[in-house]
């Protein structure tokens, strides 16, 4: 089942006279439990997709749909609702509250939503995560390694069907970003949640069941596409995407 499609997605940025196409008309689908990695160059549109498809930012154009219902309709604060009861947000920065200790960063989210956090599960994930060690800890007495798994933690205790990840490992070392991605696909597959990580790291690409690469905001391979239109070069790809999108306007 897919649980977020796009179609035909656009975010441009204009500044004076320019105007740049961020996202330049993605249509794809990602399934429940799925892992999909989305790869491209600095500058291709990376985080652009990642900020849009999850409703961080406002789409230029285009629809997005969760679990079967479009996201067009939906005023800022129902997007937000979204956001903090169903996705899950991990970024380069870990992003923890200094004066707050593990435990208390990762229920944060879920104590602002006025709800109970569920003891048992987030015990789960505390366990999985190997930090029961650290939950009193400040962030700043904590490893990078230590404070992503607890921004893993938080992004997760809210038991989200999306989990959005930009470049995670991007500020680890070798060692830790490798036992980062090994948590993380153990989390996913435990608790069946789709998993949407930008990386430029392409061992960390490599693990998972899917690969989108994005050039010029567009997709030019696809992993989970017929032989035929991944196969060739990255430009033949290329011409293969922007005949999509242009037939679909
Ligand atoms: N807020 C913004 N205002 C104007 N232009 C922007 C903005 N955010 C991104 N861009 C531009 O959109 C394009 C895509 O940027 P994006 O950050 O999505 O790239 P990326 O693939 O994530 O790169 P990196 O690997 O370096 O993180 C770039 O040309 C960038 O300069
Ligand atoms: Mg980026």
């Amino acid at each position: 089942m897919n649980i977020l499609e796009c179609k035909n997605l656009r975010k441009e940025y204009v500044s004076g006279e320019n105007r740049i196409s961020a996202i330049d008309g993605i249509s794809t689908a990602f399934e429940q439990g799925q892992f999909c990695a989305v790869t491209g160059q600095s500058g291709s549109g990376k985080s652009t997709f990642l900020h849009n498809l999850s409703s961080l930012e406002k789409p230029t154009s285009g629809d997005i749909i969760y679990n079967g219902k479009s996201l067009l309709g939906y005023n800022d604060n129902q997007l937000s609702v979204l956001r903090r009861r169903r996705f899950g947000f991990v970024f380069q920065s870990y992003n923890l509250i200094a004066e707050l200790t593990a435990y208390e960063n990762i229920v944060l989210p879920i104590m602002l939503d006025r709800k109970k956090p569920d003891e048992e599960y987030i015990k789960r994930i505390i366990e999985v995560l190997g930090i029961s060690e650290r939950l009193e800890h400040l962030p700043s007495t904590m490893s990078g390694g230590q404070q992503q798994r607890v921004a893993i933690a938080r992004a997760i205790a809210n038991k989200p069907t999306v989990l959005f990840a930009d470049e995670p490992t991007g500020n680890l070392d070798v060692k830790s970003g490798r036992e980062v991605m090994e948590l993380l696909r153990q989390i996913i597959k435990e608790f069946n949640i789709t998993l949407i990580l930008v990386t430029h790291d392409m061992n960390v690409a490599s693990q998972a069941d899917r690969i989108i690469t994005i050039e010029d905001g567009k997709i030019v391979s696809d992993t989970s596409e017929p032989a035929e239109k991944t196969e060739n070069s990255g430009i033949t790809s290329g011409k293969n995407a922007e005949t999509l999108s242009t037939g679909e306007q």
